[in-house]
């Protein structure tokens, strides 16, 4: 148990737009070690690629939630920027870490929780999409994208397992994709088997886990409208995409938050090793012709 002064708030009371750094790491395990004494409707919530995008919208909707929410990712800046985004009684904690160092990944439960923390919520969302075809790929390639989408978010999980045990009711939520679990696309082969291989960890973790009363489900987004997404598309490709989803639109970040906020609490607490495909419904039609609902 960390000793030093407690902090103490009240469920519901606005909070201080503060978010710890590097250096007050100190405070960071502070109040996790009181969240995991007290927990009685506080919980402890870990996001992982928090900074940005979907990840943001996530943060964003866990803030909701009275207790402590800590976001780690490798993008300073931006994570900087948070408190600005999150309304709620949640006390937010940045941790600025590159989750592809696996040992530095592993090392994170014993630099941000006290001794007998427990956490409730693992929402792991860190993830790249750099398109390279089979053809040019090389195996930097591989190891990037698959050691983040995949290697990281086992070893995250992995590493904070002794806490989400100790919570009773921990549950984690992965960031898939429908690309590779239910489509493919040109230069994304290495992307779509990464994101495979979470929904495949998923299942089996979910049958490891339940014995705990942890338990552990996946969104799927399709086309999310984020930065590096409408960067990529560009704005005629993005009108022609929107062509080919029934709802007529990109995903906006907090579509996806939504599921997430939606799997990782007490209503959810009977879902298990599922997926849900966030998708405006484009993987649906069976043939062209069915799109044309749209335009
Ligand atoms: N945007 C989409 O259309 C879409 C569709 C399906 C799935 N996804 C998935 O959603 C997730 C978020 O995507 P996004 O579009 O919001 O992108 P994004 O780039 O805005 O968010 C990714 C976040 O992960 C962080 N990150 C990247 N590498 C990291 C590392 N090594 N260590 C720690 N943090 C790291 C980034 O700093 C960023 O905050 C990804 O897993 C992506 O595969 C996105």
């Amino acid at each position: 148990m960390v000793k030093g002064k407690k902090w103490k708030q009240p469920p519901g009371t606005a909070q201080p737009r503060k978010c710890f750094r590097l250096a007050s790491e100190r405070a960071i395990c502070e109040v996790l070690c009181e969240y995991g004494q007290l927990g009685a409707g506080l919980l402890a919530q870990v996001v992982f690629g928090g900074a940005t995008g979907i990840g943001r919208a996530i943060v964003r909707r866990l803030a909701r939630r009275p207790g402590q929410l800590i976001v780690i990712d490798k993008n300073e800046a931006e994570l900087a920027k948070l408190p600005a985004w999150i309304e709620g009684p949640a006390r937010l904690a940045c941790v600025t870490a590159d989750v592809l160092d696996t040992d530095a990944l592993t090392a994170l439960p014993e630099r941000i929780l006290a001794d007998g923390a427990a956490l409730d919520v693992l929402a792991f969302n860190a993830g790249i999409y750099p398109t390279v075809t089979v053809e040019e790929s090389k195996p930097k390639d591989w190891d990037l994208v698959s050691g983040l989408n995949a290697r990281a978010c086992y070893f995250a999980i992995r590493a904070f397992l002794p806490s989400l045990r100790r919570s009773k009711r921990g549950t984690i939520v992965l960031t898939s994709s429908i690309t590779g679990n239910r489509t493919g696309a040109t230069g994304l082969a290495i992307y779509g088997a990464s994101k495979a291989a979470m929904n495949g960890m998923m299942r089996s973790m979910a049958l490891e886990f339940a014995k705990d009363g942890i338990t552990i489900n996946a969104v799927e987004p399709g086309v999310v409208a984020t930065e590096p997404v409408l960067k990529g598309l560009g704005p005629q490709n993005e009108a022609k995409m929107k062509l080919l989803i029934p709802l007529g639109r990109l995903a906006d970040p907090d579509d996806i938050a939504a599921s997430v906020e939606f799997l990782s609490s007490e209503n959810a607490r009977y879902i298990t090793g599922q997926s849900i495909i966030l998708d405006g419904g484009m993987t649906l039609p069976e043939w062209p012709e069915n799109i044309d609902f749209n335009v």
